[in-house]
């Protein structure tokens, strides 16, 4: 079949010449894949309002405390894919996955082996410890490591008023071998916020909401790439079906008994922005 109105597309892609090269690069490749979206779809006046009702929505729901658009970056797989794309795997690396919006920015920074409660909670105790060290298992001793998760109750401090603000998150800092250790619970599956329009298309695709148990973690330090990653759960329903396909098998931990309390021992080791090669993956 013919394709519908070609030079309309041609005609939106010529008018790009006052842009920025990579302006112009993008958006050529945004629009012959937005215009081939409408036709592959033979998308009716019907059909463009409704998304655009969507998106109106999605817009109008944002705040200082919401972000539906990064949800919809996330149920989609493109937070994901930025990732890969953003972050080169390779030998002695660790995986990243995605940011969500439920980080904070910098959080009070705790010593090595306090507890990142700030009440108490029903909760498991758990340990968390481990080493940051580069490609070569060599340390990297005052990287800063920015830990965050939700209540037994699955909500982020931020989106619960009866939660003390920072509670269960903080920062640390490595010591001389590059050890970083901290108390906290066992973390709980939770459903990503979806009384939104995020939340209408996960219910009308037959998806749930849910994300697998897991600790956030942000690791950086000068002369190396930010980490971005979680450890999850071994063992959480949600392992195979996260809402935000954020779960990679290397960051599936399970906790030991240790000294009468649940351990988790994980190493993380931070590219060198001086040596990255590799391909993305
Ligand atoms: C999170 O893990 O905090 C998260 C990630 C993506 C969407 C919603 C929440
Ligand atoms: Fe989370």
């Amino acid at each position: 079949m013919a394709e519908v109105f070609p030079e309309l597309t041609e005609d939106v892609l010529g008018r790009m010449s006052g842009a920025p090269p990579r302006l112009r690069e993008v958006m050529t490749l945004l629009i012959r894949h937005l215009h081939s979206f409408v036709r592959e779809a033979s998308l009716s006046h019907d059909e463009w309002r409704v998304a655009i009702d969507f998106l109106t929505r999605a817009g109008d729901l944002c705040s200082d405390s919401r972000q539906e658009f990064i949800l919809l970056s996330d149920i989609l797989g493109v937070s994901m894919l930025v990732d890969a794309i953003a972050n080169q795997s390779g030998q002695g690396l660790t995986d990243s996955t995605v940011l969500g919006p439920f980080y904070t920015g910098s959080q009070r920074e705790l010593n090595k082996g306090d507890s990142i409660l700030l009440r108490s909670e029903e909760g498991e105790p758990l340990v968390m410890k481990g080493r940051v060290a580069d490609a070569d298992g060599a340390p990297i001793a005052g990287a800063k490591v920015e830990v965050w998760q939700t209540a037994p109750n699955q909500l982020y401090d931020v989106q619960d008023e009866s939660q003390p603000q920072g509670n269960l998150r903080a920062t640390f800092r490595t010591d001389e071998h590059g050890e970083y250790e901290f108390k906290t619970i066992l973390p709980v599956s939770y459903p990503i916020p979806d009384d939104g329009p995020a939340g209408q298309l996960l219910s009308n695709l037959g998806r749930h909401p849910f994300r697998p148990a897991h600790v956030h973690f942000m690791i950086s330090a000068p002369g190396y790439r930010m980490l971005v990653t979680h450890l999850f759960l071994q063992g959480d329903k949600y392992l195979e079906s996260d809402a935000v396909f954020g779960v990679k098998p290397s960051l599936v931990v399970k906790p030991a008994l240790r000294d009468g309390i649940l351990t988790v021992t994980y190493d993380f080791g931070l590219a060198s922005l001086s040596q990255e090669t590799g391909t993305p993956k």
